[in-house]
């Protein structure tokens, strides 16, 4: 793989600050976003006045602990203007979250917004080891998702060439990249492994092809999947953290000299790790739920969000930012199997390091008698032996049960057997 580390001159003044500089920057930045929030939203307005805490408070960051925290209820409460802090004329953009049941979160930019973010995203794009000049592959979804768009400005921002796919017709992915030669891909990982798969059916050599970085993000995915691509593909693998609520992605990133962790942009977001029973502020290091509070939003300030992502912080490596680890899960994909919380990502980490079965799984929640009962239909990989694979899927079985420590069934299936996903990956399946 080639070294893309960024030359330090390249990087902006901030990412080459000291703490001390970044602190002082997100003092002043925290004091006028709360500010903008109670003066112009009325939900923030009478939500800090029902906490006594009021915007002339906050005069050090840890202030921020006495405000309230922002849930995904309020904004849909709010549906759909409710939560913007500017007048609706003055928003040039909307997104809105999948949302997979009920009304849809919405968001707004103003167009200083939209440089902000793009701005961001280029920074992003640079970190994880693309360059101006270079062609990018934007295979995340374009429309109300801020994927899609999120990375197309970004990668325009930083002066390269954009090739804005969007999620789907797989064969033509693979086309693409087959016949423009992009250098840095952006999609979920998940869709990855589908390209990937497509790559080989076609007969072509991923590792052979022109891809040098990747920039997954969106889901969850571990440092065993990392390995994965990495090696089929001869390329770069970075992941790339955001939600729609808080900006889109961008909102932190990992550098790749370092693929230590994801750097938050601090300058922009001031993150937060709360125990997520008690909302109690835990200190870094500590893993809990990622609250995040905007520091620069026009349109939709978001003052600490509870993302129910769960990481935890750490010191800054290849920037002065601090770090989140690798999203293990979301607080509600935590999967509570007889008393026993695990997460799809601790049965990832499992999969990846077995042989003979593939990436491609999915949970199936179910329920037999009074109990709930746990499926993993996994499938096995092209070439290997269905009865060796069988094997494999029992020894998995074992594995869960000596690591987690709860019994689980493994269904293994034939390659394609698992739904395939075009953008985020549906990796839990209730059928209770
Ligand atoms: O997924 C924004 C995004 C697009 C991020 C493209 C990265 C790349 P939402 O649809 O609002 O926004 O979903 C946000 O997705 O709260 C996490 O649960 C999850 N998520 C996003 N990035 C990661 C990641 C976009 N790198 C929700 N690792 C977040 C784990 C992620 N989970």
């Amino acid at each position: 793989m080639q070294d893309r580390s960024p030359r330090p001159e390249e990087l902006e003044p901030i990412e080459r600050a000291s703490v001390d500089e970044l602190r002082a920057l997100q003092r002043d930045r925290l004091r006028w976003s709360l500010r903008h929030a109670y003066d112009n939203v009325p939900h923030y307005r009478a939500a800090f006045d029902a906490a006594g805490a009021h915007p002339d408070d906050a005069r050090d960051l840890t202030d921020l602990a006495r405000f309230p925290f922002t849930t995904k209820a309020e904004l849909r409460d709010n549906y759909p203007f409710g939560m913007f802090a500017v007048p609706r004329e003055q928003v040039s953009r909307l997104h809105a979250s999948s949302g997979t049941t009920g009304r849809p979160t919405v968001v707004g930019y103003t167009s200083d917004d939209v440089r902000t973010w793009a701005r961001l995203m280029a920074r992003s794009i640079r970190a994880a080891g693309g360059r101006p000049g270079e062609k990018v592959h934007v295979a995340y979804g374009y429309g109300l998702f801020t994927g899609g768009l999120g990375a197309h400005y970004g990668a325009e921002e930083l002066g390269c060439t954009v090739i804005p796919v969007s999620g789907g017709m797989t064969e033509r992915q693979v086309m693409l990249i087959r016949d423009f030669e992009p250098d840095v891909i952006m999609v979920t990982p998940t869709y990855m492994l589908a390209i990937l798969d497509e790559m080989e059916r076609q007969g072509m050599d991923p590792r052979g092809c022109s891809l040098q970085v990747g920039i997954f993000g969106a889901e969850p995915w571990t440092a065993q999947m990392r390995r994965e691509m990495e090696q089929r593909l001869d390329l770069h693998a970075l992941d790339i953290y955001g939600l729609s609520e808080v900006m889109g992605p961008g909102v932190a990133v990992e550098c790749v000299e370092t693929k230590d962790g994801l750097h938050v942009w601090e300058d922009h977001f001031y993150p937060e790790i709360i125990d997520p029973d008690t909302g109690e502020v835990l200190p870094d290091g500590e893993v809990g739920e990622l609250v995040l509070t905007s520091l620069s939003k026009q349109a939709m300030p978001v003052v600490r969000y509870r993302t129910r992502d769960l990481t935890r912080l750490l010191p800054g490596t290849a920037r002065p930012m601090r770090r989140i680890e690798k999203i293990t899960g979301r607080t509600d994909d935590m999967i509570i199997l007889r008393g026993v919380n695990l997460f799809p990502s601790q049965i990832e980490e499992l999969i990846l390091r077995t042989p003979e079965l593939s990436p491609h799984f999915q949970c199936l929640l179910g329920r037999q008698g009074r109990m709930d009962t746990l499926t993993v239909r996994v499938e096995r990989r092209a070439g290997v032996e269905p009865a060796a694979a069988e094997r494999a899927g029992a020894t998995l079985a074992g594995q869960v049960k000596n690591t987690i420590g709860v019994s689980i069934e493994v269904e293994v299936l034939a390659p394609d057997g698992v739904e395939r996903s075009m953008g985020k990956m549906r990796r839990i399946v209730d059928g209770r």
